[in-house]
């Protein structure tokens, strides 16, 4: 077995000893109260053995890492058909542009962009007979953990501030992609942004990406061929126009969220969450790709 304990002790200490660069999320002002200091890691290997340090149990927000959820949802309930309403090709722009979406008439280019999670999002909207409490439940039973919730105040907080999300949820309708009304869709997409999870408990959800669908209970929630989409997508575009530079340092698929969480998996090896809430300019957490980059160069695990 790998001493993957030793490996995170090592990595903890050498990634404390860089200085704390990048800026806290602000846009989503509820975020910006999150001390910077904060700092975990959490790992899980396919014989479900935990290894950890530092804040790897506090909760945070998820934000952008919920869309590799939804996605996954959406394909359980439609299968291929996602792939009609938005592309899979990176976009190696930000993740909330909207320049692209306007030339490419309202297909998203990948749905881990912003434009194309609220595509995702308006599919669940349509499929789901409560899709907030639908949404929620997948995630606990993923996780087999009934205490994951919502961050109420941290959804109410995207909503005042997501005049860009508006905007890209606005656009979509005007090319008619986007079937149900703009408030109902984004009020969900706001949601699933705004689960608050700890790495530990976020291991334990995305252990399925790793163990070919299925669960750490041994359920089975996706195929092998809709985890192998969802992997390429999370080392596409997982990381927006800072894709390429995560695969080339980390060699990893992965994917971040503005609440300074990266998940980032081996298939068949381990998944492994960072928690580090100031983000550099591309908007993916400093440390967390510091700290992965080192455990894929000591370790010498990636999939490359
Ligand atoms: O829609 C937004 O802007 C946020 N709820 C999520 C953005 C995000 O996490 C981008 N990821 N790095």
């Amino acid at each position: 077995m790998q001493n993957f304990q030793s490996y995170l002790d090592e990595v903890y200490k050498v990634v404390l000893e860089l200085p704390n660069t990048g800026k806290v999320a602000t846009y989503i002002p509820e975020l910006a109260a999150v001390p910077h200091s904060k700092f975990g890691i959490q790992l899980l290997d396919i014989h479900q053995n935990k290894f950890a340090v530092g804040d790897n149990e506090e909760k945070f927000s998820i934000q952008s890492i919920s869309k590799v959820l939804s996605l996954s949802m959406a394909l359980q309930c439609i299968g291929e058909d996602v792939w009609k309403r938005v592309d899979v090709e990176p976009s190696g722009d930000p993740f909330n542009h909207l320049s692209l979406l306007e030339l490419e008439n309202g297909i998203p280019r990948n749905p881990l962009i912003n434009a194309g999670a609220i595509v995702i999002a308006d599919i669940l909207v349509s499929e789901l007979a409560n899709p907030k409490k639908d949404f929620l439940e997948f995630v606990r039973k993923l996780a087999n953990d009934n205490s994951i919730v919502y961050d109420e105040n941290v959804a109410k907080s995207e909503k005042e501030t997501g005049f860009k999300n508006y905007a890209a949820a606005n656009l979509l309708k005007s090319y008619g992609n986007l079937t149900n009304d703009v408030e109902t869709v984004l009020d969900f997409y706001f949601h699933q942004c705004s689960l608050h999870m700890s790495c530990a408990q976020l291991c334990d959800v995305f252990y399925l990406f790793i163990n070919r669908g299925k669960c750490k209970r041994d359920i089975s929630h996706l195929n092998i061929n809709q985890i192998k989409r969802v992997n390429a997508l999370m080392l596409t575009c997982g990381f927006y126009d800072e894709a390429g530079e995560f695969a080339f340092e980390v060699g990893l698929p992965g994917k971040s969220g503005v609440g300074g969480g990266i998940i980032a998996l081996l298939p068949n090896s381990f998944c492994v969450v960072t928690w580090s809430p100031p983000l550099n300019k591309k908007g993916n957490s400093a440390r967390g790709m510091a700290a992965l980059e080192r455990l894929t160069t000591l370790s010498g695990l990636s999939i490359f």
